[in-house]
Formats: structure tokens, C-alpha cells, sequence
């Protein structure tokens, strides 16, 4: 943590210009998620993201999508970070739900100012049938794990979708992710009403250079197409 805090402090002042939202995740603790939200925020972020979506080894310990498939943890969880930092709060939501709006409308209820979704989709990508073991093999070993990448964003698409034409949850804004590689993709994300979107996958592939490509791609769209800003288009 505090390695992370000194980082966020370095880059505020190395880019001055730039938005900066810390993530944080935690077990169903209040004093655990008030600490480190103060923590965090006083480190100088923009915002903060709540992860309850995290399906890699953290919900087996009561944390990540743990949280994100319970409605009333999701709200609570919120609740406490709002009442203890006075910057924009992120929920982010797991897609391993059955219903999206569940948890968006407690994210809604607790105080969230946005949702970013989606986390990763729980999965097992395929099994090593020579020594029967779940895929990749690290060490002999495999488990499940988050899906992610191109293949989830229409699953992504729909969830941002449904938030945005729900009357009790169109008020929140989103920060889309899932599958976003090209500038259209982006913009299709916008389209059905993300506010702001997230790379990892494509940024993990092709390198950060991604986002300059999205950025230049989607003035060039919108130039075309007349548009002089995003929210005209959203
Ligand atoms: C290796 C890996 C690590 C991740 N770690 C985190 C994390 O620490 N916190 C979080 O909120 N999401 C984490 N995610 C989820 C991504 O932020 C994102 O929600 C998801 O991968 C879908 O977007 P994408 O298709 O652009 O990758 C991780 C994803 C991957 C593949």
C-alpha cells in the first residue's frame, strides 16, 4: 500500500494534467474500506473505484465479486466510502450475476456517483486432457479464472445498456469496459451510454499506444460526423 500511495503521489505531480482513479478492494470490514479509502484519497486521486468484481483467488476470501453478487454489500460497501471521502465513487460491478440492475441500482442506492463495468467473466478456458488439468498450467496447476478481452464485449454492451434505459439507474454514470480494443468499439460503448471507457486486455496486447490510436480514431469519427462533443452521442 504504501508503495501504491507513493506511486499515485508521484504521478500526480509528474502529470499534472491527467485524471487519476485509485482502485481498492477489501474484505466486508467498515473500518478496513473507511481507512483505506481516506488513504487513498489523500494521496491526491480523482476518484476511486470500488473492485467488487475481482474473481481471481480474491472472493474465495470473502472479497471482489464476493461482495459484487450480494445487492445489500454492494450498497453498504458504497455507503461507507461516500461517507468517508468527498471525491467521485466509482462501484465497480461483476458481470457474474443474474441480473446487472440488482447491483447497479444498490450501487445507486449506497451513494455511487458511477458504476464501471464489467469485471471479468468467471470461466475455465479449456482443460489439459494429457494430464487432466484446468488451462493455463502454472507449476503442474490450473483453476478458473476472469474471461476477458474482445469475447465479453457484447456481454459488456448489454449490462451498460440495460443500466442506461432502467429509470432507477440511468441517473449513474458509467465507465464502460470489456473487450475495448479499436475506436469504434469505444465509440459502441458510448453509444449505449458509457460516460468513459477502460482498456486492459488490448493495452496488455498491444501496449498503451492503444489509447492514442482510440483517441485519434474517434476525433476523426466525430469530425465526420459532425459531432462537436461526446455527449452528443451518448
Ligand atoms: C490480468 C488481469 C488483472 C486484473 N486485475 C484487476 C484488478 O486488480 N482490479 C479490477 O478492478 N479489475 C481487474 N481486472 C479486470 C479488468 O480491469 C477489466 O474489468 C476486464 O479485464 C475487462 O476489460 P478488458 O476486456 O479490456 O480486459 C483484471 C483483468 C485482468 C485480465
Amino acid at each position: 500500500l504504501a508503495v501504491n500511495l507513493q506511486e499515485i503521489r508521484e504521478c500526480r505531480k509528474e502529470y499534472p494534467d491527467h485524471v487519476i482513479i485509485g482502485s481498492m478492494m477489501a474484505p466486508i470490514e467498515e473500518r478496513v474500506w473507511k481507512d483505506l479509502a481516506q488513504q487513498i484519497a489523500e494521496s491526491g486521486v480523482h476518484g476511486i473505484e470500488l473492485n467488487l468484481g475481482c474473481p481471481h483467488g480474491m472472493c474465495e476470501r470473502g472479497m471482489g465479486s464476493a461482495i459484487g453478487q450480494v445487492p445489500e454489500m454492494v450498497e453498504q460497501v458504497t455507503r461507507w466510502v461516500k461517507d468517508s471521502v468527498d471525491i467521485p465513487v466509482f462501484t465497480k460491478l461483476t458481470p457474474n450475476i443474474t441480473n446487472i440492475l440488482w447491483s447497479a441500482e444498490a450501487a445507486y442506492k449506497g451513494g455511487a456517483d458511477a458504476v464501471s463495468l464489467i469485471n471479468t467473466v468467471n470461466s475455465i478456458i479449456s482443460v489439459d486432457i494429457d494430464n487432466m488439468i484446468p488451462e493455463p498450467v502454472v507449476d503442474g496447476k490450473g483453476t478458473h479464472g476472469g474471461y476477458c478481452g474482445s469475447a465479453v464485449k457484447p456481454i459488456a454492451l448489454n449490462m451498460i445498456a440495460e443500466i442506461a434505459r432502467t429509470p432507477e439507474t440511468k441517473n449513474l454514470e458509467i465507465s464502460g469496459i470489456g473487450g475495448i480494443t479499436t475506436w469504434k468499439d469505444a465509440v459502441e460503448f458510448m453509444a449505449l451510454g458509457s460516460n468513459a471507457v477502460q482498456v486492459c486486455t488490448a493495452a496488455m496486447i498491444y501496449g498503451f499506444r492503444v489509447v492514442d490510436d482510440l483517441i485519434d480514431g474517434m476525433s476523426q469519427w466525430m469530425d465526420d460526423k459532425g459531432y462537436t462533443s461526446v455527449e452528443q452521442f451518448t
